[in-house]
């Protein structure tokens, strides 16, 4: 897989899955800036990669949920014309720091990032992974069914805890 001379930008690449999608983009050949708030761990995460760049964090990124799936979008609409290439990735449970206390199946991050690249060169605007496919087909099918089902997930996970 070839991304030599691409510029990509990885929100959250100083750690988890950001940080292994930053890793297989460097493997094949992306330079890659990647954004985060905790400045020790974004250094962490370069090392001494020059090919790594370090940006700051967006305020407010966790705001709201639901912008999440608007944003690619207009972000898209927004480049269109440009040569920015925006994908958007949704992947079922990874094991990373923030899923250390769930149960059930997980995938690795490595996982995550090969299918990146992939996506990539095969210029891919969505990437959903494993058993993410079914809750993005369910959620342009019924939102607020979707929605209420995570939201009930969550709320249970909270109260097992
Ligand atoms: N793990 C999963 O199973 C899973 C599944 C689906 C979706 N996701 C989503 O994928 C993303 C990454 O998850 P993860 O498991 O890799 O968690 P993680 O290791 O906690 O990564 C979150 C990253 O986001 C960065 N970040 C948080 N707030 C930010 C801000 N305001 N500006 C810039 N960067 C910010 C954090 O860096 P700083 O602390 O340095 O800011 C951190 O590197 C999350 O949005 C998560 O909700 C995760």
């Amino acid at each position: 897989m070839n991304l030599e001379g691409k510029f990509a930008v990885v929100t959250g690449g100083g750690s988890g899955i950001g940080l292994a999608i930053t890793k297989t983009m460097r493997a094949a050949g992306s330079d890659v800036l990647i954004v985060g708030r905790n400045e020790a761990r974004l250094n962490a995460a370069r090392g001494d990669d020059s090919g790594i760049r370090l940006g700051c964090g967006i305020a407010g990124i966790e705001r709201q949920r639901r912008a999440c799936t608007a944003s690619p979008r207009s972000l898209r609409r927004q480049t269109r014309g440009d040569s920015i290439h925006v994908l958007e990735v949704l992947p079922p449970i990874v094991e990373t720091e923030l899923t250390k206390d769930f149960g059930g199946p997980k995938i690795g991050p490595e996982v995550v990032g090969a299918a990146v690249v992939k996506a990539l060169v095969h210029n891919r605007s969505e990437l959903r992974i494993g058993r993410a496919k079914f809750l993005s087909t369910m959620s342009r099918i019924a939102p607020n069914g979707i929605f209420s089902l995570i939201n009930r997930a969550a709320e249970k996970r909270s109260l097992d805890r």
